[in-house]
């Protein structure tokens, strides 16, 4: 959907790029938006989306994250983004959000996150397991999607037959390009997930659900939309975002054969991978509101403006990291944003970590080759999470270990 161009935005930083629908989206996004970024001004502003800046530089994102008195995530200051329910703590501000932070923080600690491995573990197998005589999936949908999905709803103990229904409203929300559909699908979560909370106020458990709305901010409770706000961004962060990047992840190792034989010889190597795999492959952006008229990095912001920023991207800025198209497993660890910067960087980092690490070596241990079905760079969607849209892959049968060969060898 396109905008007015406001008379306070100079001509030449004006560029035409829509995070939803842009043709550079559909094939390579990483490469394509890295290229477009590197010939574009720092800061831009595009008409697409009902109209926003964009940042695009990753060290000046860095630190206009960690400002948040200046670029807010309350929608007050940006109402193009206000959303019914809420999501929280990603919709508030210090101090409210450093006290809401508080109350998830210990659930995603490393230590906290730690005591998950078992049963990320055993599930990635149950998964790979499922399709491992087989040859073939379409990764995507039989696993990447069902994993996270599968987990959370673990964590927060609700009921898996309800899995595809909510898949489908969180793809809505993410990737629709009208923004009434997402705020629809947005709307019809909540009502699902207000009978969550509903039933954990009446018999609280050990689950992350119980845990975010028992919680307290400034010595008292939490409103209602508090309550629902906390448990949508945990269902949202949780759900797609894992999903996204695990598929491009095993899509590169696909179409990567070399690469991947590093990892079956040497498994240790996988957590340092990982991180040079999602540096290239972010999926998630966010979005602030400009507090108050202003100059900044040469730009001049009414209070209001919408910034966008895509760390999809920034891990490919060769301001931050040196020959950044180049895939180095042995790289010292380089800086990148694909969890965001400042307060609100994501809370689910840790478990996101442990979840693709978890499932890459059990693949690993069954799946000695594999590679894609498909010829050239996979068809990708963009939105508010990037994703391919579907990862075919196929192994030598012959060649797998099935799951009881494993359990007997560990
Ligand atoms: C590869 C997977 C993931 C990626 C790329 C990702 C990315 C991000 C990013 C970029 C932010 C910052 C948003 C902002 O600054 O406004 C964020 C925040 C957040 N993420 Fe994640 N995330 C992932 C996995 C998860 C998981 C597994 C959870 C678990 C529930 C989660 C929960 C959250 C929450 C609750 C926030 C809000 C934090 C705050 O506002 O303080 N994320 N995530």
């Amino acid at each position: 959907m396109s905008s007015q161009i406001p008379d306070h935005v100079p001509p030449d930083r004006v560029v035409e790029f829509d995070r939803f629908t842009s043709p550079v989206l559909q094939r390579c996004p990483h490469r394509g938006v890295a290229e477009l970024f590197k010939n574009s001004p720092d800061i831009f502003y595009t008409t697409g989306d009902r109209g926003h800046w964009v940042v695009a530089s990753a060290t000046l994102a860095r630190d206009m994250l960690r400002q948040t008195d200046k670029f807010s995530s309350d929608p007050a200051h940006n109402p193009a983004n206000a959303r019914k329910p809420p999501t929280l703590p990603n919709q508030a501000d210090p101090p409210l959000h450093t006290e809401l932070r508080r109350i998830i923080n210990p659930f995603f600690s490393p230590a906290g996150v730690q005591k998950l491995e078992h049963s990320v573990r055993q599930l990635a197998g149950e998964l790979i397991d499922e399709v491992l005589g087989r040859g073939h999936c379409e990764f995507l949908r039989e696993l990447a999607q069902r994993f996270p999905v599968q987990l959370f709803m673990r964590m927060t103990n609700a009921p898996m037959e309800d899995r595809e229904m909510l898949v489908a409203k969180v793809d809505r929300f993410t990737r629709a390009p009208d923004i009434q559909q997402r705020l629809a699908a947005l709307g019809e979560l909540g009502d699902y997930l207000k009978g969550m909370i509903a039933e954990r106020e009446r018999a609280p458990g050990d689950d992350l659900v119980s845990l975010a709305i028992h919680g307290t901010v400034h010595g008292r409770g939490l409103t209602d939309d508090e309550k629902l706000g906390m448990v949508n961004l945990l269902f949202l962060g949780g759900l797609d975002t894992v999903a996204a990047m695990l598929s491009f992840i095993m899509a590169y190792l696909g179409q990567h054969p070399a690469q991947y034989q590093r990892l079956v010889s040497d498994p240790e190597l996988i957590g340092n991978a990982i991180e040079e795999l999602m540096r290239v492959h972010g999926v998630a952006g966010m979005e602030r509101g400009v507090t108050s008229d202003m100059s900044y990095a040469g730009v001049d912001f009414k209070a209001q403006d919408r910034l966008v920023f895509l760390p999809h991207v920034y891990g490919l800025d060769d301001q931050l990291v040196d020959d950044p198209f180049r895939v180095d497993f042995d790289r010292p660890i380089s800086s990148h944003l694909v969890f965001g910067s400042g307060p609100h960087r994501c809370v689910g980092s840790h478990l996101a970590r442990l979840e693709m690490k978890v499932f890459i070596e059990e693949w690993v241990r069954r799946i000695p080759a594999f590679s894609v079905a498909a010829e050239g760079d996979l068809p990708t969607r963009g939105g508010l999470v990037w994703s391919p849209v579907a990862v075919p892959l196929v192994w030598p049968v012959a060649e797998t270990l099935a799951g009881q060969d494993i359990g007997a060898a560990a």
